[in-house]
């Protein structure tokens, strides 16, 4: 996709994205993950280079070619994500949580390979990641710094999307929130998005059924505008 005729309003803006699907290990070949294929945080990654910001992707896990202009920092689970967020927010404008992060990871890692018996497998016991998005709300709300002026979340929902959503953006202490309605082949790995973003201290912004891309260049506007 063409990307010129786009104004340069991010020009001089830091911006943090994340993209993709953390991966929490089991043991050394194995993991539980998810499917988030990236393509929607490429997507703000390249129309945001594009708008003239200064751009750190923050990646995880996914197979798609770096966005030219961009520092990309690769990273595979919530705890690597966390750190590298933590670390690439400081003095940025904006941060987008585009990636999806396990809420869970295993208690313990095994250092080898776990193999298979005769007796049937011991359970996986999962514990709590930290809500990344939840913590940067709050540092924000406590002036602990770094913590960037402008904070944006993704949910996808299936079941009562505006007010699940909703209590979701208070709870994450976050400006936008884009949600996306997940299912009739849209979201995952998908080139099209359909979303509503909900704004803090304001009216949902419905966008209609389009590309990722599109998608990306409503959140820059919203962002850009709350950044004025
Ligand atoms: N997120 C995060 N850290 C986590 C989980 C989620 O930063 N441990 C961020 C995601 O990147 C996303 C937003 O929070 O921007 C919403 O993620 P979602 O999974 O929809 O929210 P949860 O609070 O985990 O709620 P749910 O029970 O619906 O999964
Ligand atoms: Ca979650």
């Amino acid at each position: 996709r063409v990307l010129s005729g786009r104004p340069a309003d991010l020009a001089g803006r830091h911006l943090v994205i994340s993209a993709g699907g953390t991966r929490e290990a089991i043991d050394p070949v194995r993991f539980i993950g998810n499917r988030s294929s990236g393509l929607q945080g490429y997507a703000l990654a390249r129309t945001a280079v594009a708008r003239g910001a200064e751009v750190t992707l923050v990646s995880a896990n996914v197979a798609l070619p770096d966005p030219a202009g961009a520092t990309v920092v690769r990273v595979e689970s919530a705890a690597e994500l966390r750190a590298a967020v933590l670390d690439a927010v400081e003095g940025a404008d904006a941060v987008v949580m585009a990636a999806a992060v396990a809420d869970f990871r295993p208690l313990a890692q095994s250092g080898s390979k776990i193999k298979k018996t005769s007796a049937e497998p011991d359970p996986i016991h999962l514990v709590k990641n930290p809500d990344i998005l939840a913590e940067l709300g709050d540092r924000r709300r406590e002036g602990l710094k770094p913590y960037p002026p402008v904070i944006v979340g993704f949910a996808a929902e299936t079941d009562d999307v505006l007010a699940n959503g909703q209590a979701k953006l208070a709870r994450k202490g976050c400006d936008l929130l884009v949600v996306n309605q997940v299912g009739a082949g849209l979201a995952f790995g998908t080139p099209d998005n359909a979303a509503v973003v909900l704004v803090a201290g304001g009216e949902p912004v419905e966008i209609p059924r389009g590309p990722k891309e599109d998608l990306a260049d409503m959140v820059w506007d919203l962002v850009a505008h709350r950044l004025r």
